[in-house]
């Protein structure tokens, strides 16, 4: 079996699947070079859509030409701010909401989520999210904006009403190179 707790990005996905069936409607907040926005568009089939968000036009290069290779169509790509997905997506209708937070990797280090936007973005995140839906984030305190920025989540996710969300984090204590961290909300049915 394979070591997924040293592989962080993928453990959050892969919880995250589980939450997600053919059919289903979910969001990829920041689709970078759209790794994310494959594993979901597979996740929920033909019949399923992705709305994928980014604010850089490179990453919707990238993210269009990886979904052709993998001859994938059910993705709606949106070059806006994952606050708008209230203008694109019904309330209480996505099964998962994915954040990987950051730079576009190989990309421009200054265009990179920020606290504000990011907890603007998870407070739609949780109104697009259907009861029993999961919002996942995927953060990096190795650069400042990203220490800030999760100082910031983090702040926002423990005041979260308990009778409404549960809310786990998960963090490698004893790794010093700033491996990425998970949060992982989700609504109660
Ligand atoms: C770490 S990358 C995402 C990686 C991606 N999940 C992948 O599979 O390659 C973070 C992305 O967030 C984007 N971003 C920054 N601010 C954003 C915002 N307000 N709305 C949507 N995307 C944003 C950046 O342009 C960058 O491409």
């Amino acid at each position: 079996m394979s070591n997924l707790i040293t592989r962080t990005t993928e453990l959050a996905m892969s919880v995250t699947l589980t939450y997600i069936k053919p059919g289903d409607t979910v969001v990829d907040a920041t689709c970078g070079t759209g790794q994310d926005t494959v594993v979901l568009a597979r996740a929920v089939g033909s019949e399923g859509s992705v709305y994928a968000f980014d604010i850089q036009r490179n990453a919707h290069l990238l993210t269009e030409a990886r979904l052709k290779t993998h001859g994938i169509s059910n993705v709606h790509l949106i070059m806006k701010s994952f606050v708008s997905m209230s203008e694109h997506i019904p309330e209480r209708s996505a099964a998962a909401v994915v954040f990987n937070l950051g730079y576009l990797p190989g990309g421009d280090h200054s265009i990179t989520t920020t606290a504000d936007t990011t907890v603007e973005g998870l407070e739609c995140a949780l109104r697009t999210i259907r009861p029993g839906g999961i919002v996942t984030v995927v953060m990096y305190d190795g650069h400042n904006e990203g220490a800030e920025e999760k100082a910031s989540v983090l702040e926002w996710a423990e005041a979260l009403d308990q009778r409404r969300y549960h809310v786990a984090y998960v963090s490698l204590l004893n790794q010093k190179n700033h491996p990425p961290e998970i949060l992982w909300i989700t609504k109660k049915a």
